[in-house]
């Protein structure tokens, strides 16, 4: 069994996701906006690679139940009617469309682990559900890969805490050091330095300072706030939407 963790999607190969159970985190704040989508009663959240593909998908399927949403350089796309911003995912805004969604680093991530058994986007608003489906996942012998989106095809802070945290949970108490890889191990270092208060690495984070600078504050404390959109998300057949209870056989 083996749980590894990548810092960056760069140089993923389709046969590194092949066949594995793939976690993806971008929770500063792709994956937490999509959680936030889908608990909201979002009907699906579909990640494209660029804003012309995301007009391209919308203008195909032509139905007033979809939403652009997402950013280019943490800041909302003109004429999209969303941003990036889990607040902004509110019932009124979602129930029951489906939202494509483009931004810098995490749709890219997601889109990076098609081919794998199963995908799921994973940040601390779903930790613990999350979580729950990576333990069960290692007990059921099958291995594990936590692809942290970064920044610039580079190592964030954020979700490689975001990272640990999963580990930490997928592994239950359990030891698997041989089963580890130097990431890995350095994410469930991060989180004994860090502890668990979720807001430390987050708004150390150069994409924390970022954000913050641009004047959204909020969106940090709401990604640091644990299990606060509890769904399991799972990307399947280009489409984000809730999992099925039982995990795919693979
Ligand atoms: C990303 O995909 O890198 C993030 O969406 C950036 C952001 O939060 O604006």
């Amino acid at each position: 069994m083996k749980l590894d963790v990548v810092f960056t999607p760069a140089g993923l190969a389709p046969a590194d996701v092949q066949g594995r159970t793939v976690f993806v985190v971008d929770i500063l704040r792709a994956t937490t906006t999509m959680c936030a989508a889908l608990h909201h009663g979002a009907r699906a959240v579909i990640p494209v690679a660029s804003t012309e593909e995301a007009l391209r998908l919308a203008q195909t399927i032509g139905s007033d139940d979809v939403l652009l949403a997402g950013e280019q350089n943490c800041v909302r796309i003109p004429g999209f009617h969303l941003g990036n911003s889990p607040l902004e995912m509110t019932e009124t805004a979602v129930r029951g469309k489906t939202v494509i969604m483009t931004t810098t680093n995490g749709t890219r991530a997601l889109l990076a682990c098609q081919g794998a058994v199963a995908a799921y986007p994973a940040c601390a608003g779903n930790l613990s559900l999350t979580g729950e489906r990576a333990r069960s996942t290692l007990e059921s012998d099958r291995d594990i890969l936590i692809v942290c989106a970064g920044r610039d095809g580079a190592f964030s802070i954020d979700d490689a805490y975001c990272a640990g945290r999963l580990a930490i949970a997928a592994l239950g108490g359990r030891k698997l050091r041989r089963g580890l890889n130097d990431a890995a191990l350095a994410s469930l270092d991060l989180v004994r330095r860090y502890g668990d208060r979720w807001e430390r690495p987050l708004s150390y984070s150069r994409a924390g300072r970022e954000l913050v600078k641009l004047g959204f504050q909020s969106d940090v404390a709401d990604a640091a706030r644990m299990d606060a959109y509890p769904v399991l998300a799972h990307f399947h057949e280009r489409r984000i939407t809730l999992a099925p209870a039982v995990p795919a056989a693979g």
